[in-house]
């Protein structure tokens, strides 16, 4: 059809007849109607020609001719979203949940969104018609609500219609090795269709993974052929050392991270609305629980073996799906409030965690769980001076000492409520649990099942513990996720007046986490040291021998049941206050050499 084009041209610029020109002209529209209000240009009219010819190595009769690309869109569009190209099973829904961490509006297949599911349907219509596909609006489709970035079934397959309603658009391609592709994309229960343009009837059934892989090719060179090289990136999660999660960033339009962020990995079933998974697309309202546990506070002060062996483990092989939301600040500098590395104590010295970064944690996860990762750095929002003021007076420490600890409070109900941002991301899970960065967990225990906080009943501090909870029901997460620090910055007063009506003490981060439940109306429920065997810890040497081991004082005992107290003061070290040494400063469940895989964990009784 071309080959008509150009001589048109080339009539033209000899100075020929007018007349001459209008014959082939009409010859031409004749032949085409698409190119005369295509948006088009005469190259990627040659990638569409090539396209076809590639397709029909495999499907004979493919044809492409009546298409009118873009369908009812208008040519300029007021914005142009970022535009997936690369078919399911190719890790589009880790994108999104990436582009997402960076505030993006981000579509990922969506089998409820009508317009979407309308679309849905023309992917399975009778092979031999495509006209019916240049009545649709794809442009509508594309701006109506917003997104930033849209990924995932049927952006690839009407990747040409998608592209000629917003030809200003970047794409991301999202590539994976065709032949693996094609044996994932075929292992799935419901007939996928082929990795095609504007597809018809045929699903992968009907042809060979070869030739799925052919026509998987052919779409990547399309769009290759397509998108100006500056608009396009190209993404292969499956091949990490590859990826550079800081272009990508970019590329998204995001300002380049301070601190690398990992590629989250989304493995499992369900963790997000997918056709990537068979599971998904024919079981929406799955049995199986599904439990995210987000991970607040410092990459430096990291535990995660005791949390991996002693919950993620165990969830998990109760059949729950996990998610990981690492929830951390990356920074070297940040000082820990009480007992930061480097303090002695007696002969043993406090250390950092084992990880540097949140790169160094990626490795750490069994394979199954999902991880998110965030380096979270807290804005520091002010608070009101008052809360300071009062914890100054409570205690021995002087002001100074009191604003400090009221920034390290504030950034932990900012991590809080970033949990919250990440879990949106996501389904919402049916159990969210919160973890600190130094908690440890004693021992594998039961969720409980009924809605609200639950939060270790020890270590109260005249509030309610904040350094765990179990949160069930999703108007209870997003109360505990993110009332203290809306509370904390806009309505001071009415935490005051709660503590009042409690207390004659001042307000501190266990008072605050109560009040802004019973403000917030989010119903408490108090554990037991079997029910949540949750404490924080630190990592001591000796030298050549690491320990993990509880702080312990009249707060924190009662966080050990009886029996893991008695075979921790026999079996593991006992350490005591150098001033007083009747007094028990840290009780170590492990004696052994320091880290050099990590931190080991032996099972307790
Ligand atoms: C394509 O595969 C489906 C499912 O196996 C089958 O029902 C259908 O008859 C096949 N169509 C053709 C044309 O082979
Ligand atoms: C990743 O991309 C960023 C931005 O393009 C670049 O500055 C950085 O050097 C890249 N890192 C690596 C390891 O290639
Ligand atoms: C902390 O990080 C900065 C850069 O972010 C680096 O220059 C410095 O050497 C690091 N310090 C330590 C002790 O790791
Ligand atoms: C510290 O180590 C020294 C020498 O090994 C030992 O004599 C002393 O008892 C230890 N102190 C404590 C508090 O364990
Ligand atoms: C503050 O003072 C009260 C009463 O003396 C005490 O019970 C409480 O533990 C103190 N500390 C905090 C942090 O509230």
């Amino acid at each position: 059809m071309f080959i008509i084009l150009v001589p048109t041209l080339a009539i033209l610029a000899n100075g020929q007849s007018q007349s001459s020109c209008l014959v082939q002209k009409r010859i031409e529209a004749k032949q085409n109607t698409a190119i005369e209000d295509s948006p088009f240009s005469v190259q990627q009219h040659q990638c569409i020609d090539n396209y076809v010819q590639e397709v029909r190595q495999v499907l004979p009769h493919y044809d492409l001719s009546d298409r009118r690309f873009g369908g009812l869109s208008r040519a300029s569009a007021t914005r142009a979203p970022i535009l997936g190209a690369g078919f399911g099973t190719t890790a589009t829904r880790s994108l999104a949940v990436f582009a997402r961490q960076f505030g993006l509006k981000v579509h990922h297949y969506d089998a409820e969104a009508p317009s979407w599911l309308e679309l849905d349907k023309h992917l399975t219509r009778p092979c031999g018609e495509t006209s019916y596909l240049n009545e649709i609006d794809f442009q509508h489709i594309l701006l109506e609500e917003e997104h930033d970035l849209l990924l995932d079934t049927p952006m690839a397959e009407f990747f040409l219609d998608f592209y000629a309603a917003s030809p200003q658009s970047k794409v991301l391609l999202t590539h994976r090795d065709p032949q693996d592709w094609a044996e994932k994309r075929s292992q799935f229960k419901n007939n996928l269709p082929l990795p095609l343009q504007s597809p018809c009837e045929f699903t992968l059934d009907n042809i060979s993974t070869a030739d799925a892989a052919k026509l998987f090719t052919a779409h990547e060179k399309l769009v290759r052929c397509m998108v100006p090289p500056e608009k396009l990136l190209e993404i292969n999660v499956f091949e990490p050392q590859t990826l550079n999660t800081t272009s990508v960033a970019m590329f998204l339009g995001a300002p380049a991270p301070e601190h690398y962020v990992p590629f989250p990995r989304i493995s499992g079933k369900g963790v997000t609305r997918t056709s990537e998974d068979p599971e998904d697309a024919d079981a929406p309202h799955d049995k199986q629980k599904k439990i995210s546990l987000c991970i607040t506070g410092q990459i430096r002060r990291l535990e995660l073996r005791t949390k991996i062996n002693r919950l993620i483990l165990p969830l998990m092989a109760g059949g729950a799906r996990v998610e990981v939301l690492l929830v951390l600040d990356p920074r070297n500098n940040t000082a820990f409030i009480h007992r930061g590395a480097g303090e002695r104590i007696g002969n043993f010295t406090i250390m950092e965690g084992p990880y540097q970064s949140l790169s160094d944690t990626v490795d750490a996860f069994p394979s199954g769980v999902s991880v998110v990762f965030d380096p979270f750095m807290a804005q520091d929002f002010p608070i009101d001076p008052r809360y300071a003021a009062g914890m100054a007076l409570n205690q021995t420490a002087a002001l100074e000492g009191a604003l400090e600890r009221a920034r390290s409070h504030v950034r932990q109900w900012e991590a809080m409520q970033r949990c919250w941002e990440l879990m949106n991301n996501l389904i919402l899970p049916d159990v969210a649990i919160r973890l600190r960065d130094d908690d440890a967990i004693l021992e594998t225990f039961e969720l409980p099942d009924s809605f609200g906080v639950h939060a270790p009943s020890c270590a109260d501090c005249n509030g309610l513990n904040d350094k765990g909870a179990i949160v069930l029901g999703t108007g209870n997460m997003l109360g505990y996720f993110t009332m203290p620090l809306q509370f904390m910055r806009f309505a001071f007063d009415s935490l005051v007046d709660v503590q009042r009506q409690r207390t004659n003490v001042p307000l501190n981060p266990e008072s605050v986490l109560l009040n802004s439940m019973m403000l917030a109306q989010v119903p408490v429920q108090r554990l037991g040291p079997n029910e949540a065997p949750i404490l924080p810890a630190k990592f001591l040497t000796d030298g050549d021998q690491a320990h993990l081991c509880y702080f312990q004082n009249y707060n924190f005992r009662p966080c050990i049941r009886q029996e893991i107290w008695t075979y921790l003061s026999s079996a593991g070290k006992s350490i005591y206050d150098d001033a007083d040494p009747s007094e028990l400063k840290f009780l170590c469940e492990s004696n052994v050499p320091p880290p050099t895989g990590g931190w080991p964990v032996q099972s307790l009784p």
